[in-house]
């Protein structure tokens, strides 16, 4: 089975990021062939930055290799380093209803918050069906707000294989469970727009003092709290502590005795030690650009195989190739 998905570069992430989306992926590589990409072509449509787009794909690329993408398993690769997914974009795009996309929830969505449209964005869901197309994904996993956009690229699938022929493998969707189960530092769920976030790999006096912030209530810390199971610490906590640290100080703060202070920093010690492993390897990794460089070429060229040969298949059906 083959699991796609693309990986906006768009700057730092946070640990809500880490458990909702990230690690899902990561595990996903022992159940299936996973095509893994940095979208940076759609990033185009919103970021009119150079250094900026150069700088968050290569902050991207290291966040997940630090954090357990495997190169060698996995393909890997940044996707404007296989231009074909541009034509691609073309053909199916001569297919698409305007109707479609005038329907495009993300596209509205935007337009609506006054950015002003370009063909790009508008174009956005046409260029994320060819780079589902491209590789012949059976799966794809994403967050709730891209259902949407994975059922448009069926769409489009099907009406190319009954215009000119099977061609490609019609894709099916995979809904992320509700990244709102990590709760940010108010209580809300953590987002970067929200500004209630715990950085991946943030500093760590900075990470700290953040954390040491988390607003309580004013109950002393001798009192029982029959709502321990609902503190915001305590729900953080069982992500990054083992399972039985975080049910005994989830014990301990029902029962009474433990102080928010003391409660907030061990939070922030789990953390820490949570991702060490995947700082280290970051650092390692961040001072050898040169390799991580040398591995996305690689998967590109690996990426590209498949690309060509159903690029080739969907230019001769359609009668641009004999
Ligand atoms: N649009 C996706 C997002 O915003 C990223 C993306 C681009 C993608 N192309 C894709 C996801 C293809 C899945 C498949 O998160």
């Amino acid at each position: 089975m083959r699991i796609l998905t693309g990986i906006q570069p768009s700057g730092t992430l946070h640990i809500g990021n880490y458990f909702g989306a990230m690690r899902p992926a990561i595990e996903a590589q022992s159940r299936g062939e996973c095509f893994y990409f940095i979208a940076d072509y759609h990033s185009m449509t919103s970021l009119f930055d150079p250094a900026k787009r150069r700088a968050n794909t290569v902050n991207v690329a290291l966040d997940w290799l630090a954090c357990g993408l495997d190169p060698k398993h996995s393909v890997f690769w940044r996707q404007s380093d296989v231009p074909e997914v541009c034509e691609l974009t073309w053909l199916l795009g001569s297919l698409t209803p305007m109707g479609l996309l005038e329907r495009a929830h993300s596209y509205k969505d935007k337009t609506a918050r006054g950015i002003s449209a370009n063909f790009g964005l508008f174009a956005y869901p046409v260029l994320m069906a060819a780079d589902i197309l491209l590789y012949n994904s059976d799966l794809v996993p994403v967050g709730k707000d891209q259902k949407q956009h994975v059922e448009m690229t069926r769409d489009i699938a099907v009406k190319f294989n009954q215009t000119y022929g099977d061609t490609f493998v019609v894709p099916q969707e995979q809904i992320r469970a509700d990244v709102a189960t990590v709760l940010g530092l108010d209580g809300q769920k953590m987002s970067k727009s929200y500004g209630n976030t715990i950085d991946l790999f943030g500093d760590e006096k900075a990470t700290k003092k953040k954390i040491m912030g988390i607003v309580m209530d004013s109950r002393t810390p001798q009192e029982p709290k029959p709502d321990a199971g609902s503190n915001i610490a305590i729900q953080l906590l069982k992500l990054v502590a083992p399972a039985d640290v975080a049910a005994d100080y989830e014990s301990r703060l029902r029962e009474g005795g433990l102080g928010y202070g003391d409660l907030k920093k061990a939070l922030f010690e789990h953390y820490w030690i949570y991702f060490t492993p995947y700082r280290e390897k970051r650092t390692e990794l961040a001072a050898n650009l040169e390799y991580v460089e040398q591995l996305l070429t690689e998967g590109a060229q690996r990426a590209r195989v498949v690309a060509s040969g159903v690029l080739q298949r969907a230019r001769q059906v359609s009668g641009l190739a004999k």
